[in-house]
C-alpha cells in the first residue's frame, strides 16, 4: 500500500479529471483533461506526477514500470450508489414487469424490496459477505475503485446493523474503496405497514433507537431515505435526515426517482452531498439543485431496467449548472448490473452527455457525491493512486464498445485490485510489498 513507486508508461491516453477538488460543473464538466504521450509516476500510494516518461525517468528510475500496453487510464471509477449487499435475486419481477405490472405495484404486493427483506433477514452475516464478495470483485473487473454500499433490505435493528457489518467486513478482505450508508428508511416494513399506527412507530425506532445504533459504532458514513409517494414523505425524509444529520452522518437522498414529489428541493434545502435518481425532478427542483452544492446522481441504469420512457433531465440539469455524477443503482431489484461503464454508454446514448461529461461525471463528481472528491476521482499529485486500466485508445471507446468488459487493471491507493488474488487483502498486499499487475487474466465469476 505504502512505500513503493509505480511509473505507468505506454498508456495511449491517460484522461487525468485533474482539476479543482470539488463537483465540476458546466463547461467543466466536459473537459476531462485528456493527455497523450504522458506517463503517471505513484509514490506511497499517492499520484506523485503525470508528465512525458523522459521527464519522470530521474525520479523515478527505481520505480516499477507498469507496461499499459497502449490501453487507455482513467482514474479508478467511483460508484456513489449501489445497494451491493442482498441475498437472492428478483429476475421474476422483471418478467411481470413486462406484462405490464409496475415497479410500484410489485411493491404492493409484498414483493419488490419487501421481498429483499423478507429473503435478507435469513440470511447470516457470513453468508451476506459470502454473497456479495464475488459481486463487488466483478464490479471491480470492470475499473470500478470505490463503491458507496448502503444498508436497506433489513429494516430491524439486527438486520440494519448485520448488513453495515457485513460491508465492514467486506471492507477489510477487499482492496477495494468502500463507503457504507444507512438506508434503514428504505421502506416501511410489511409488519408496521399493517399496524394503525405503524408508520409513526417505524420513524420512531428508526430515529430513537437504530440511528442511535449506528453511529455509535460509525457503522456509515452517511444516511439515506427513499423519499417517494408510497414510501417516505418528503416531511418524513426531512425527519429522518435531520436527525441523521444531528448524529454525525452526512445526507444521501432517493429522490424524485419515479414520480415528482420534492425530493431535489428537500436535498438541496439540508445541503445533502447527493440526490440520487431524479428521473422525474421538477423545474423547481433542478433550481433548487443549481444553487445548492448538492451533487444530482444519476442512475440511467435503473430507468432502462425498468422499462420506463423517462429519463433523468440530465441536459437540462447541466445546462442549468448542476454537479451532475453517474453511478450504477446496482441491486437486486431495479439494476441488477456490474458494469460501470455500461452506464457511461446509457449516459451518452440516453442522457446525452458527451463522453468526457460522462468520465467526469463518473469520477471526479462521483467522489464529491461521497465527500471524497479532496482525495479521489483524479490522476493529479496528492491524490489516492486509483487507476483503472481499460484496453482502448480513446476514452470515447468506454460508452461505445456497450457492455463488453474493457478493463485489464485496477488499482486502489496503487495497490492490484483486480485482477483479484483470492485470499490477498489489502493488508496482505501491503504486508508483502506486493506490485500491481497489468496482466489480463479474465475476472473471477
Ligand atoms: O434505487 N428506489 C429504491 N431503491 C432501489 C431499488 C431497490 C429494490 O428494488 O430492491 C433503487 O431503485
Ligand atoms: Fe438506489
Amino acid at each position: 500500500m505504502t512505500g513503493s513507486s509505480l511509473l505507468f508508461v505506454n498508456a495511449s491516453q491517460v484522461v487525468t479529471c485533474a482539476g479543482p477538488a470539488a463537483a465540476r460543473r458546466g463547461a467543466a464538466l466536459s473537459d476531462a483533461g485528456a493527455r497523450r504521450g504522458v506517463a503517471v509516476a505513484v509514490r506511497d500510494g499517492r499520484i506523485a506526477a503525470v508528465a512525458p516518461e523522459r521527464e519522470l525517468a530521474g525520479d523515478f528510475a527505481d520505480a516499477e514500470r507498469i507496461d499499459c500496453g497502449g490501453g487507455l487510464l482513467t482514474p479508478g471509477l467511483v460508484d456513489s450508489h449501489t445497494h451491493a449487499i442482498f441475498g437472492r435475486a428478483r429476475y421474476e419481477e422483471q418478467e411481470l414487469r413486462a406484462t405490464g405490472v409496475s415497479y410500484q405495484e410489485i411493491a404492493r404486493r409484498g414483493g419488490g424490496i419487501h421481498a429483499s427483506v423478507r429473503d435478507l433477514r435469513t440470511r447470516s452475516e457470513d453468508e451476506l459477505v459470502a454473497l456479495a464478495l464475488p459481486r463487488l470483485q466483478r464490479i471491480a473487473a470492470h475499473g470500478t475503485t470505490t463503491i458507496e454500499v448502503k444498508s436497506g433490505y433489513g429494516l430491524t435493528i439486527d438486520d440494519e446493523l448485520k448488513t453495515l457489518r457485513a460491508v465492514r467486513r467486506l471492507q477489510a478482505l477487499l482492496p477495494l474503496r468502500l463507503v457504507p450508508t444507512w438506508l434503514g428508511a428504505h421502506e416501511i416494513p410489511l409488519e408496521y405497514r399493517a399496524r394503525p399506527d405503524g408508520r409513526r412507530d417505524y420513524l420512531r425506532l428508526l430515529v430513537e433507537e437504530m440511528l442511535p445504533a449506528v453511529a455509535a459504532d460509525r457503522l456509515a458514513r452517511f444516511a439515506d431515505v427513499f423519499c417517494e409517494p408510497g414510501v417516505y414523505t418528503v416531511e418524513e425524509s426531512r425527519t429522518l435526515l435531520e436527525a441523521a444529520r444531528a448524529a454525525g452522518l452526512g445526507l444521501k437522498l432517493h429522490a424524485d426517482e419515479l414520480e415528482t414529489s420534492g425530493g431535489a428541493e428537500l436535498a438541496a434545502a439540508l445541503g445533502a452531498v447527493s440526490a440520487d435518481h431524479l428521473a422525474a425532478v421538477s423545474e423547481a427542483g433542478v433550481r433548487a439543485l443549481a444553487a445548492s452544492g448538492t451533487v444530482a446522481t444519476l442512475l440511467p441504469g435503473t430507468m432502462l431496467f425498468l422499462g420506463r420512457a423517462r429519463q433523468a433531465p440530465a441536459r437540462a440539469l447541466v445546462e442549468a449548472g448542476v454537479a451532475v455524477a453517474l453511478a450504477s443503482d446496482f441491486n437486486p431489484g431495479t439494476s441488477p448490473t456490474v458494469n460501470f461503464p455500461l452506464v457511461l454508454t446509457l449516459a451518452v446514448s440516453q442522457l446525452r452527455l458527451n463522453a468526457s461529461e460522462a468520465l467526469v461525471a463518473a469520477t471526479v463528481n462521483g467522489a464529491a457525491a461521497l465527500a471524497l472528491a479532496d482525495r479521489v476521482g483524479q490522476l493529479a499529485p496528492g491524490f489516492s493512486a486509483d487507476l483503472a486500466l481499460f484496453d482502448a485508445e480513446d476514452a470515447r471507446e468506454l460508452p461505445y464498445w456497450y457492455g463488453d468488459r474493457l478493463c485489464r487493471g485496477t488499482w486502489v491507493r496503487g495497490v492490484a485490485c483486480h485482477p483479484f488474488q483470492p485470499g490477498v487483502t489489502c493488508a496482505a498486499l501491503a504486508r508483502e510489498g506486493a506490485r500491481p499487475q497489468s496482466s489480463s487474466e479474465p475476472s473471477p465469476r
